[in-house]
């Protein structure tokens, strides 16, 4: 019988929900592999059908989701991709996802860039995805699970391009609000990079922090931020440079 994976690295929650959202469209049972917290080989068959979301980062996919998912192998089994960003760029981010599908022996079926509030910059695509998003992700889900029945692997060719542009990291400080923080060590637990020590929430090693946005998502005191003249520097240009609506695209 077909069972359902939903794979996906989704530090502020909006990369799930779209993974969510396809699953729900879906008859069988569903499992979770979320590799916020997954750090390990996993196989599939050929009779599971995963679901991978990842947002984008920098127009890449993250390099810590990137590794994590690499460590995932398929046996021919089918996929549907999916990229999430914040309504700036999706650059090389889903030929890269596609690529890491198929050379890990996943036949990949669809794929999909869709669009939700951006992780950092909180002024752009609030609200997303909202209702004419949704209704866009189920019927793509729709024909999804149709192309599944009918067969046939991704034929459309997804924008990007080999080799997919330089990885750039964030000059953004994270920072921790001590009057705020009550030393729960969420933010400890949920870091991929184990880059806040838990003696010293505040501490955040910005060597090894990918500006993730986990540890600010997961906090329940907000004490967690971005700060900074870098990034209050870039917040008002960027948000009106990334203003006007983009669409979600669907391949097949
Ligand atoms: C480090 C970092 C880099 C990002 N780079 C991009 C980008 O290149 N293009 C874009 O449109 N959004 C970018 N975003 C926004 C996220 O792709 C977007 O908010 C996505 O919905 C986050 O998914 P999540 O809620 O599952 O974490 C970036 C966010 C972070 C944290």
């Amino acid at each position: 019988m077909n069972k359902i994976i939903k794979v996906f690295f989704s530090p502020s929650e909006t990369t799930k929900k779209v993974v969510n959202l396809i699953a729900e469209n879906f008859k069988e049972e569903n499992e979770i592999c979320d590799l916020l917290y997954f750090n390990n080989e996993k196989e599939f068959t050929s009779d599971n059908i995963v679901i991978v979301g990842m947002p984008v980062f920098a127009g890449r996919i993250p390099e810590t989701a990137r590794e994590r998912l690499s460590k995932l192998k398929g046996n021919n089994t089918k996929a549907i991709a999916v990229v999430n960003y914040g309504n700036a760029q999706v650059a090389d981010a889903l030929v890269e996802l596609v690529d890491i599908l198929q050379e890990n022996n996943f036949d990949v079926i669809a794929a999909a860039s869709t669009i939700s509030h951006h992780s950092i910059f909180d002024g752009v695509a609030i609200g997303r995805p909202d209702d004419e998003d949704i209704a866009k992700i189920n019927e793509f889900a729709q024909n999804a699970i149709e192309k599944i029945e009918n067969g046939g692997s991704l034929e459309s060719s997804i924008p990007g391009n080999r080799p997919y542009i330089d990885y750039k990291q964030l000059p953004f400080i994270v920072s921790c609000d001590v009057n705020k923080c009550v030393f729960c060590l969420e933010c400890v637990s949920v870091c991929p990079e184990k880059a806040i020590p838990d003696d010293d929430p505040a501490d955040v090693d910005l060597d090894l922090c990918s500006r993730c946005t986990s540890c600010i998502n997961i906090c329940p005191e907000n004490a967690r931020a971005f700060t900074g003249e870098a990034f209050k520097a870039k917040k008002p240009a960027f948000e009106s440079a990334n203003a006007e609506r983009k669409e979600p695209e669907f391949y097949f």
